[in-house]
């Protein structure tokens, strides 16, 4: 519950337009509910383009400031930003769980997770470097200076309100750019919380704004405004590609990590208990609602049955329930629709030929899904295509390397992979075959500040966190010296 938050002025019920926090313009307000009791539990301001608009020119109004300070100053007050997120973890993470419905402990390793992005480019900050270069004329120089890039729309969902926002911003403003960020409207409190933490950390107004609302409106207006120079969007490929479009007219920069559909692949000589634990985090974390969760597991056949008993035990041994209550694993999906969504390709593979081994139901009318595991699927199934984002595993068999890399990348998404051998020659061929932009060997969980994230083909482009992730805010610029 909203009332065990001790430090009760990180709940706001308020937008942020350069360092003030209001209601929309209009007054028209919305409400926010918990997924675990589809109770309401904030009422928050519903914004239109006017608002929008008027937190693009604050942004606008601080870059002229913000990108003279000194890297070294702004990268102070981004770590002043990360301790203050982790020195308030626990009322962020009861926040977290509250509107989004990850487990505690889970929502406690998010806000660290966020965290680590604004210590992280916060050090980046001092380490944005350019080039002295000889030129083909020698009584010239070829000087190179990055810049940041300008005010950056930062558009960000439901499934990790917290560090997806701060893996956004943190990059941002180390390269000295300002933003307005748009949350979802599902789970702002999250984003608003560490909006106030930036304000106190003596982040200056008008360098974040938030606004929610109006989808499409403010979508428009972050996407068309002229004084916005760069988007930064976190969702699904479909919404992606409408925003890629509608950026088009004023040519922005864009960086895009869409969906995903990750092969998880269990070669015969794996070390097959690592590969189910390795499974169940992948697969279980966040009710399977993240675009790196493995989403097509294939087992070799000489040790499906092994792998799929030890799997299904270790899975009807997970618990679900509200988040909030201890020893929950995993909690309720976001919506109803994505209930219905989940259940309807697993109904789908049942119809075609899937056998359930457990799970398979939501809980009454409840927004909670069963663990579920399916075998026999196949590559025809539309649960092999899409990305399922529920905590449903569905296995496929294979017989051979060459069989399980083209059904590993038979796919238009290209973000996370993984896969489990213990040969070596298998480990860099495979990687170096998988049409992903990560691969994890032997491993369930990929994301950290220092790698970098995102994906190929249909799962966008950029890449977020890591020495890689700043170049995305910074614009290179070619100065002719003549000596
Ligand atoms: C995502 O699902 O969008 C991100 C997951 C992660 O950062 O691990």
């Amino acid at each position: 519950m909203l009332t065990s938050v001790q430090d009760q002025g990180l709940i706001k019920q308020q937008v942020f337009i350069d360092g003030q926090w209001c209601d929309s313009i209009s007054g028209d307000k919305y409400d926010v509910t918990n997924p675990a009791t589809l109770d309401a539990i904030a009422s928050l301001p519903y914004c239109s383009a006017s608002d929008c608009a008027a937190a693009v020119e604050a942004a606008d109004k601080a870059l002229a400031s913000w990108r003279l300070w000194p890297a070294k100053k702004r990268a102070q007050v981004l770590r002043k930003w990360a301790d203050l997120i982790l020195a308030h973890q626990q009322d962020l993470a009861v926040i977290l769980t509250v509107e989004q419905g990850k487990p505690l402990a889970e929502a406690q390793g998010e806000i660290a997770y966020g965290a680590s992005y604004a210590e992280w480019f916060g050090e980046q900050a001092k380490r944005i470097d350019g080039d002295l270069i000889p030129a083909p004329d020698g009584n010239k120089r070829i000087m190179c200076i990055k810049q940041p890039v300008g005010v950056v729309a930062c558009i960000t969902p439901w499934n990790f309100p917290n560090a997806m926002l701060a893996r956004k911003i943190a990059p941002a403003l180390a390269a000295g750019c300002t933003v307005v960020c748009k949350p979802s409207e599902e789970t702002p409190l999250s984003a608003l919380a560490i909006a106030e933490l930036a304000q106190r950390a003596g982040i200056p107004d008008g360098v974040i704004n938030l606004v929610i609302g109006d989808v499409p409106a403010i979508g428009e207006v972050l996407t068309q405004h002229e004084k916005i120079a760069k988007l930064t969007f976190t969702g699904s490929t479909k919404v992606g590609k409408q925003l890629l479009a509608q950026c088009a007219s004023t040519v922005k920069r864009t960086s895009m990590e869409l969906g995903g559909n990750a092969p998880f692949v269990v070669f015969a000589d794996a070390d097959i208990d690592a590969a189910v634990q390795g499974l169940l985090v992948c697969k279980f974390r966040n009710a399977g609602q993240t675009c790196v969760c493995a989403n097509r597991i294939l087992v070799h056949s000489s040790i499906h049955d092994v792998f799929v008993e030890k799997l299904v035990a270790a899975t009807q041994a997970l618990r679900l329930g509200n988040g909030l209550d201890q020893g929950v694993d995993v909690g309720p999906l976001i919506s109803q629709a994505a209930v219905a969504k989940v259940d309807g390709l697993v109904q789908e593979a049942l119809a075609q030929g899937a056998e359930l081994k457990c799970g398979g139901r939501r809980q009454g009318d409840s927004q909670f899904y069963q663990p579920t595991v399916l075998t026999q699927c196949h590559e025809q199934m539309r649960i092999f295509k899409q990305e399922i984002f529920g905590p449903v595993a569905a296995i496929y068999r294979f017989d051979d390397d060459e069989q399980a890399l083209a059904m590993a990348n038979n796919s238009e998404y290209g973000l996370a992979s993984y896969f489990y051998t213990r040969d070596l020659s298998r480990t860099f061929k495979f990687s170096e075959a998988l049409q992903y932009g990560i691969v994890g060997v032997n491993e369930g969980i990929i994301s950290n500040e220092m790698a970098p994230f995102g994906g190929i083909k249909q799962s966008g482009s950029g890449k977020e966190g890591s020495k890689y992730g700043i170049e995305d805010y910074l614009s290179l610029k070619y100065i002719c010296l003549g000596l």
